[in-house]
């Protein structure tokens, strides 16, 4: 997510305009969720605490990560100790509903076989909780974080035997929490993990296939990446399969996955650089979204990755295809994007560099990488459109979006509240422009150990005193911003 172009001023700032500017709450639908969330790793901390065992994610914020300062998720923000305060502060908040991952480590330490009773509490009592508050849980099962021991045991995602492991994992959480939790997501940002995870080796588990990885462990080939993607799809076509045969009619619930949704605009209106800009939002999104809504890869995937990509058996393409309730994207960017026929000359930080080479495209800007994600709220209104248009118009939820801001500085986030509000005003155009948006959720609720920055990002609503041993929680303006109660903030109130 550090791959917003270089430099602020390049932003064109037409984006930030034509979008609703003025709003409440009830010019969304009622059964419309505003919510916020975490992930299980982010927050929790307590990583050796009451069996549960360790995940990639551990190991990999152990292995000297450069951005992550040498901080890890040992203890995180002690959400795990926290939770009952921190479902208060969401109460008070006026979140109508909470994303959280749960720990497979925590659930099933060996991966597999028998269930961590300590675990099964403290998400019982989470869940509980939350519901006692009026707050509905929209759980994610895998955020970054298969069990380490899957890893060791067989190469964790590169290994088929993942989908089975998968599957009977969520097979517990459904029928251990599925009386209550309405909302499942198998992966979060699907596309990312495959892509950070094992092209540039920038999220755990930190392999990389791409000349430009850096701070990773050389994977085997550059198909890892497809390889991956290939069994996640499986074993989230296997999940919903199971979750709608066993679960669904009598729990009444939804499931889906997620990806992350940059917007990526031509950098100039020439026919190049336009198709550059379609090759990256085909490959980005179309990578999972075609599989799963028209049952195969996109024609630019199949046509430039060539023979890195395993092939689909007609029964796994016939499963895959409609394999969801709903679709959950991640979006906090746009990125220009330029045409790059010959594409070796791709930016060393580009996290995405060797998915530029195989697509021809650079993501272009400045020199610097601002400190904050450019506030583009039309990217977001274009995204819906194009998932509108190309995918069938399918029910979805933003998962995630936000923006960082440095920990430790100010408690008056106003940018924070301005890109807030901007974006939320563009989900809104993009409903009455007939989106089939179901929620919106901010990220994160609390400040956090951040994927792309240890605790210096500061996504929170809240900051958290990481000097404090109480890990105290201060509300920032943000937090005030309530969108949820009365009135969607006014920012000239
Ligand atoms: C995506 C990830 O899901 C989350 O873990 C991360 O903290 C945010 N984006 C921000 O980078």
């Amino acid at each position: 997510l550090l791959l917003v172009i270089g430099n602020y001023a390049d932003i064109r700032f037409f984006f930030v305009y034509g979008v609703v500017d003025e709003y409440r709450r009830d010019d969304f639908p009622s059964e419309f969720v505003f919510g916020a969330g975490t992930s299980a790793y982010q927050v929790e901390g307590a990583i050796l605490e009451d069996g549960r065992s360790l995940s990639i994610w551990d190991t990999f914020a152990h292995s000297g990560v450069p951005w992550y300062n040498g901080e890890n998720g040992d203890i995180a923000i002690d959400g795990y100790h926290k939770y009952k305060e921190d479902i208060e502060l969401m109460a008070d908040t006026g979140l109508e509903a909470y994303r959280f991952s749960i720990s497979w480590s925590r659930l099933i330490p060996n991966g597999r076989g028998s269930i961590n009773v300590k675990g099964l509490q403290f998400y019982n009592d989470f869940i509980n909780r939350l519901i006692a508050h009026g707050i509905e849980p929209h759980v994610t099962l895998h955020h970054f974080d298969l069990p380490q021991i899957l890893e060791d045991e067989y190469g964790g995602w590169i290994s088929r035997k993942s989908v089975k492991d998968f599957v009977t994992y969520a097979d517990v959480c459904f029928r251990e929490f599925g009386d209550r939790v309405l909302h499942w997501t198998t992966f979060n940002e699907a596309n990312i993990f495959a892509l950070f995870g094992y092209d540039y080796g920038y999220s755990p588990p930190g392999r990389c296939s791409s000349p430009f990885g850096t701070n990773c462990s050389k994977g085997d080939s550059t198909s890892e990446p497809y390889l991956v993607a290939y069994h996640l799809l499986l074993a989230h076509a296997s999940t919903v399969r199971l979750y709608h045969r066993k679960y669904k009619a009598m729990q009444q619930g939804f499931i889906g996955i997620n990806v992350l949704g940059f917007w990526f605009e031509p950098y100039t209106n020439t026919t190049e650089d336009v198709k550059a800009a379609q090759r990256a939002n085909d490959f980005y999104l179309g990578w999972f979204l075609n599989p799963l809504v028209n049952g195969d890869y996109p024609e630019i995937v199949k046509k430039n990755a060539g023979n890195r990509i395993p092939t689909f058996t007609q029964l796994q393409l016939e499963r895959i295809k409609g394999s969801f309730d709903f679709l959950g994207i991640n979006h906090y960017s746009t990125l220009y994007v330029k045409d790059n026929p010959i594409s070796l000359e791709t930016d060393t930080r580009d996290a995405i560099a060797d998915m530029a080479v195989t697509y021809k495209f650079n993501i272009t800007g400045g020199e610097n990488f601002p400190a904050q994600f450019p506030v583009a709220p039309l990217g977001l209104q274009k995204l819906l459109n194009y998932v509108k248009e190309e995918y069938g118009n399918p029910p979805i939820y933003i998962h995630e979006n936000g923006q960082k801001q440095p920990h430790n500085v100010t408690l008056m986030d106003t940018p924070r509240v301005e890109y807030l509000h901007a974006y939320i005003g563009a989900l809104l155009d993009a409903l009455r422009n007939g989106s089939n948006t179901k929620g919106y959720f901010v990220w994160s609720f609390l400040d956090l150990f951040e994927a792309t920055g240890g605790f210096t990002s500061g996504f929170g609503l809240y900051y958290v005193d990481m000097d404090d041993k109480e890990f105290t929680r201060y509300p920032k303006l943000s937090a005030h911003w309530s969108m949820l109660k009365e009135h969607i903030y006014d920012l000239n109130a």
